[in-house]
C-alpha cells in the first residue's frame, strides 16, 4: 500500500464514523455561550424585558451591515413581510407578485395583509424569479412586487425597477435567506428595495435562539409606520394610532443576535468558499448544479438529481445530512391548490421534485467538503 492509499483509507474511515452535519449552530456560536449567559443574568436583574437598548443596538448594527438608513426588529420573518405589506395601506385584493418557489410565508403574508398573491416561475435552473415572466404578470392591479433572494442568491432588483419605471408599484424583497449578500454591482441586500424583510429563524445565515425578524428601509415615513405597526400601533405607550400587531423583536433574542452579528460576514465567506468547491469539483453527470448570483451567500446549496430517492438513500448510507427547499412549490401546497389550480410553473416544480440541499454548514472542514465531493461524484 503506498502512502496515498493509506491516507485515503484513513480519511474514509474517520469520516464515515461521523455524520456530516447540515448545520451546526451549537459549535458555530460556542465561543459566545458564556458571554451570553453572563449578559442574560444582568438582563434578568435589570428587568428591561420589552424592546430596550439591546433591540436598539441590534437595529442600529443590522442597518449598518445592510447600508440601510432604518431598521425595525420584529417577531419573525413572516410578520416582517406582513408588516411591510400593511405599511403600504393598499386597497383590499391589490395584486402582489411573488415567485412560485419560496417558503409558504411569502404567500401567507400577502393573504394576511388582505392582498392577492400572483405567482411567477423561477428562472431555469435558478432559485430566483424569472424577470420576463414577471413583466407579463404586471397589471393595473399590481401594487407590489415581492421577489425572494432564495438560497441567498440575489434577484436583480435594478432590472425590476427598470420594468416598473415610474408606476406606483412598490418592491419589497424577502431577504430571509440573504443576510449579508450583495447585488451583482455590490449593493447590499437590505438597501435594494423600498422595504426589505429578514427572518432571523435559528437556521438562517443570521439566526436567533428562537423566532425573530427584522425589516429595513430608507424611507423615513415607512420607517415610522412600520415601528408603530409592530408595536400595537403605538410609538408612545397607550397612544395607539394604527391597528397594529404585537410583533416586537424579543429583547433576549436581540442580546444573542448582537453577538452573532459579529460573525455573519465571516460565516458567509465560508459558505461561499464551500459553494465554489462544489461548483468546481462536483462533476457527476447525474448531478445538475443551479446558478447563483455573483455575491450569493449560499443559504442553501441545492442540486438537481433526477433519481432523488436513490440519491437520498445514498446520502443516508454515507452519513451526509440533507434537506429540501422546498418539496412543494406554492401552487402545489394543499392550501393553495384551489387558488392556483391549473397554473404551471415548470422550473419551480423541477426544484420541488428533484432539488436536494447538501451541507453548506460554514464549519465544514476541507476534509469533509472533499469527502462530500468524492462521495457525490461516485454516485
Ligand atoms: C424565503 C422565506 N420567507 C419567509 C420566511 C419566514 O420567516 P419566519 O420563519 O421567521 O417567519 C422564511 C423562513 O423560514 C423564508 O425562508
Amino acid at each position: 500500500m503506498n502512502q496515498c492509499m493509506v491516507q485515503a483509507n484513513l480519511f474514509g474511515k474517520n469520516i464515515l464514523n461521523k455524520m456530516i452535519k447540515f448545520l451546526d449552530i451549537y459549535n458555530q456560536d460556542k465561543k459566545y455561550h458564556n458571554l451570553i449567559l453572563r449578559d442574560l443574568k444582568n438582563f434578568f436583574k435589570k428587568g428591561d424585558f420589552i424592546l430596550g437598548s439591546e433591540v436598539e443596538k441590534f437595529e442600529k448594527n443590522f442597518a449598518l451591515i445592510c447600508n440601510s438608513k432604518y431598521s425595525i426588529g420584529c417577531a419573525n420573518g413572516t410578520d416582517a413581510l406582513t408588516i411591510a405589506l400593511k405599511s403600504l395601506n393598499l386597497k383590499k385584493n391589490s395584486e402582489v407578485i411573488i415567485p412560485a418557489m419560496t417558503y409558504c410565508s411569502t404567500a401567507f403574508s400577502v393573504l394576511n395583509a388582505n392582498l392577492k398573491p400572483i405567482l411567477v416561475d423561477t428562472d431555469y435552473l435558478s432559485p430566483t424569479i424569472n424577470i420576463n415572466d414577471l413583466k407579463k404578470k404586471i397589471t393595473q392591479k399590481t401594487k407590489v412586487i415581492m421577489p425572494v433572494h432564495l438560497y441567498g442568491s440575489v434577484v436583480n432588483i435594478n432590472e425590476i425597477k427598470k420594468i416598473i419605471k415610474n408606476s406606483k408599484i412598490f418592491i419589497i424583497d424577502d431577504c430571509a435567506q440573504a443576510h449579508g449578500a450583495k447585488s451583482d454591482i455590490g449593493k447590499k441586500v437590505g438597501s435594494l428595495a423600498d422595504i426589505s424583510t429578514f427572518s432571523l429563524y435559528p437556521g438562517k445565515n443570521l439566526g436567533a435562539y428562537g423566532d425573530a425578524g427584522i425589516i429595513t428601509t430608507n424611507d423615513k415615513n415607512l420607517y415610522k409606520k412600520i415601528r408603530k405597526i409592530r408595536n400595537l400601533g403605538a410609538e408612545k405607550k397607550f397612544i395607539h394610532e394604527e391597528v397594529g400587531m404585537n410583533s416586537r423583536l424579543d429583547t433576549m433574542q436581540a442580546l444573542i443576535l448582537n453577538y452573532k452579528l459579529k460573525d455573519l460576514l465571516r460565516l458567509n465567506q465560508s459558505r461561499r468558499k464551500i459553494a465554489s468547491k462544489y461548483d468546481k469539483h462536483l462533476s457527476n453527470k447525474k448531478i445538475i448544479k443551479i446558478k447563483h448570483s455573483k455575491y450569493s451567500v449560499y443559504h442553501q446549496y441545492v442540486i438537481i438529481v433526477k433519481e432523488r430517492q436513490k440519491f437520498i438513500n445514498f446520502l443516508k448510507k454515507n452519513k451526509i445530512q440533507y434537506g429540501f427547499h422546498y418539496p412543494y412549490a406554492i401552487h402545489q401546497l394543499d392550501i393553495f391548490k384551489k387558488k392556483f389550480g391549473k397554473e404551471k410553473f415548470k422550473n419551480s416544480e423541477m426544484l420541488a421534485k428533484y432539488g436536494i440541499s447538501i451541507p453548506i454548514n460554514p464549519l465544514l472542514t476541507n476534509k469533509e467538503v472533499s469527502y462530500i465531493i468524492r462521495k457525490l461524484n461516485s454516485f
